[in-house]
């Protein structure tokens, strides 16, 4: 099986948190100590993947150059790539074809936030399945908000329907997918739907159609942050720094990753370390190398 390779889509218009993300991606905007697409690539790392491409809007896109550069600094390769407009999460698959190019990919949103015990372990187990497709659903009070998963008497899922008035179960289909290397096929065949825009519960349908999406429960000793009010992006701060100050560990740093994974030497963390000079996530990075 061709290696899987790495989706963040951090492009949309962010408008249910204006004023802020008038003049910033709402990906930029500080999640806590840490700008908050570190977060999901984090995850992406944690899955052993380092080709990643990253999706923001054209005018948004040098900013998150300028923060993240090429990827080298972290031993990952990035493809930037430019969504003109909106049109949907499906169209990331067509957007990334080319970058793919046949590959099964990990795709998580740009503003979606994981943090649990035994994360690794859940995505290899996705990278395991091969053909087909795999999403995480997950517990919430308010699944109207989200997709959710229909599920039949014999837990099987019957269908994934986004943003439903009246959800079929409280699990709430997450921002990470993990398809196989036909997601650009089957999104080509997607129309758009009544707001205007193709429905990664669309393409998610597809899978299903085929009996080729599996739906993984993430249990209760997981975290799974949006940030998609203001509300909630307070709240993920805080958890953020509620664990952080508690344990005296970094969630979502990249620098981390890089070095535990072995994609960075400690000349290479040592040189990010000279960037953040006395502040508490230096502090912790030079405490990983000595
Ligand atoms: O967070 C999980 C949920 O994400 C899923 O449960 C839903 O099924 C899925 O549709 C999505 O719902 P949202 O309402 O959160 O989607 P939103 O339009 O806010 O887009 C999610 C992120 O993707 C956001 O950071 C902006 C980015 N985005 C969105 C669209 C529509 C893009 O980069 N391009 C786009 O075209």
């Amino acid at each position: 099986m061709t290696q899987r390779k790495g989706i963040i889509l951090a492009g949309g218009s962010g408008t249910r948190l204006y004023p802020i993300t008038m003049g910033i991606s709402k990906q930029l905007l500080p999640v806590y100590d840490k700008p908050m697409i570190y977060y999901p690539l984090s995850a992406i790392m944690l899955a052993g993947i380092r080709e990643i491409a990253i999706i923001t809007t054209p005018e948004d896109q040098a900013q998150f150059q300028r923060l993240m550069g090429d990827g080298s600094q972290w031993g990952l390769d990035f493809t930037w790539i430019t969504q003109p407009s909106p049109d949907g999460l499906a169209q990331a698959y067509l957007l990334a074809e080319e970058f793919l190019a046949g590959s099964p990919s990990l795709m998580v949103l740009g503003d979606n936030i994981f943090f649990g015990h035994g994360l690794p372990e859940m995505l290899a187990r996705a990278d395991a399945q091969g053909m087909g497709g795999t999403v995480f659903g997950y517990r919430v009070a308010d699944p109207e908000r989200y997709g959710v998963v229909d599920f039949d008497d014999q837990g099987r899922v019957r269908a994934i329907i986004e943003k439903p008035s009246v959800p079929p179960s409280n699990y709430a289909v997450t921002g990470l997918y993990c398809l196989d290397g036909t997601a650009p096929q089957k999104a080509a065949t997607i129309s758009p739907s009544p707001r205007g825009e193709l429905e990664i519960t669309t393409l998610l349908e597809l899978y299903l159609s085929e009996g080729a999406l599996r739906v993984e429960t993430m249990g209760r000793g997981y975290a799974w942050l949006d940030t998609g009010t203001h509300e909630s992006l307070l709240d993920a701060g805080n958890f953020v720094r509620t664990l952080e100050q508690r344990q005296g560990l970094q969630i979502g740093s990249p620098d981390e990753i890089a070095f535990s994974q072995g994609w960075i030497d400690a000349t290479g963390l040592d040189k990010r370390i000279s960037l953040f000079g006395k502040n508490a996530y230096g502090a912790f990075l030079k405490g990983l190398v000595t």
